[in-house]
């Protein structure tokens, strides 16, 4: 029995070795994959595109066109690890362009509120990039893709040296809201909403959904352990327990599809609200959070937006998705149903045929 336990571990370790290497080469290769990116996103601001912008009324009509194809399909479901997101009627479904002018496109339920959930990640890395420079996010969170689930604890331990791994997974998140320089938690938590009004252009302040933070908070035992052992690896820098109620929180802000596309507008606008004309963060770290976007914005399905759809994005497991065209323009839509990575399968679906339609893909045309 001590010989066949032994070999049950010997083979454990040589699983998990393997799981090691793998991860490694593939930090490798996300690495340069990053630098590769933030090259391309500022060329792409640069020579302000490849494609002729579309009229007003062709982008009324992509969003008609993708609001109609993608309506009946349903797959995918709600997000039910945070139990109130179940109750989201799954048949809601809105799409909607905001120009970096503040122009607006929009089909469906664009007006319905829903929890922000992760789309909020990029705007606090903004607002942290804001007060003290885009450097602090490498050093002292990471910018790797992890290849690996939003909630990950494993990648706590791969990337052992930045251990938060990038702003947009849930401990990157997390240690983002630590790092908001706040004299206490209300402070703290009043710049983030602030901040992520602001880029909406919102006249007041956006709303949390208090049943949302409710039901996430009560159930956050997977997110109270990552800022657990962030903290316990001195990779948070505030109280994380004071962390954590305000990353709930702000996943928890409502929005609707225009306020997502409006905060996309402005990352197209460099950093500019294109209604309120608040800069809200400064230009030349646009194209720094914009990478990040598009080597994290969809976790472990991130190669594959990127490959089909060519554009920085971010999602949420609210079913939210915003996603930029830099220096022109911002797609955002609103569908719960998600798919197995917490993407919302017909956001997505809108989103890719209207950048593939208009050819604005970073890397150029991609009409598929
Ligand atoms: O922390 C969480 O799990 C959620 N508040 C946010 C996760 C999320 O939106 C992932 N996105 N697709």
């Amino acid at each position: 029995m001590q010989v066949l336990g032994l070999g049950r571990a010997a083979i454990r370790s040589t699983q998990l070795h393997a799981i090691v290497q793998n991860s490694r080469a593939r930090v490798e290769i996300m690495k340069t994959m990053t630098r590769l990116t933030a090259a391309l996103a500022v060329m792409a601001i640069g020579t302000a595109a490849f494609a002729a912008d579309p009229t007003p009324k062709e982008m009324q009509q992509a969003v008609d066109a993708a609001y109609a194809k993608y309506k009946g399909l349903q797959e995918g479901k709600n997000a039910d690890y945070i139990p109130i997101l179940t109750k989201t009627p799954s048949d809601l479904f809105g799409v909607v362009i905001v120009t970096r002018d503040g122009k607006m496109y929009s089909a469906g339920d664009v007006d319905y509120r829903f929890s922000i959930q992760s789309v909020s990640k990029p705007f606090t890395a903004a607002l942290v990039m804001s007060q003290q420079g885009p450097k602090v996010l490498d050093d002292k969170i990471g910018v790797e893709p992890t290849g690996l689930p939003f909630n990950s604890r494993l990648a706590l331990e791969i990337y052992k040296d930045k251990r938060s791994v990038n702003p947009l997974v849930n401990a990157g998140a997390i240690a983002a809201v630590s790092m908001v320089k706040a004299t206490s938690e209300t402070d703290r938590w009043n710049q983030v909403l602030q901040n992520i009004s602001d880029f909406a252009g919102s006249p007041k302040p956006l709303e949390v959904l208090e049943e949302v933070y409710q039901s996430e908070y009560t159930t956050a035992f997977g997110n109270r352990a990552i800022a657990n052992l962030l903290y316990n690896y001195d990779r948070l820098y505030s109280d994380p327990e004071e962390a954590l109620r305000v990353y709930t929180r702000e996943c928890s802000i409502g929005v609707n599809t225009k306020d997502l596309g409006m905060m996309g507008a402005t990352l197209a606008n460099l950093g500019v609200n294109p209604l309120t004309k608040k800069r809200v963060m400064p230009a030349e770290d646009v194209p720094e959070l914009l990478a990040i976007m598009a080597t994290a914005g969809f976790y472990d399905e991130s190669g594959e937006w990127m490959y089909t759809a060519g554009l920085p994005a971010k999602t949420g497991v609210g079913g939210g998705i915003v996603a930029v065209v830099p220096g022109k323009f911002a797609i955002a839509a609103f569908s719960p149903r998600l798919n197995a990575a917490g993407n919302s399968v017909r956001s997505m679906h809108a989103i890719r045929d209207i950048a593939g339609q208009f050819g604005v893909g970073v890397f150029g045309a991609n009409p598929e």
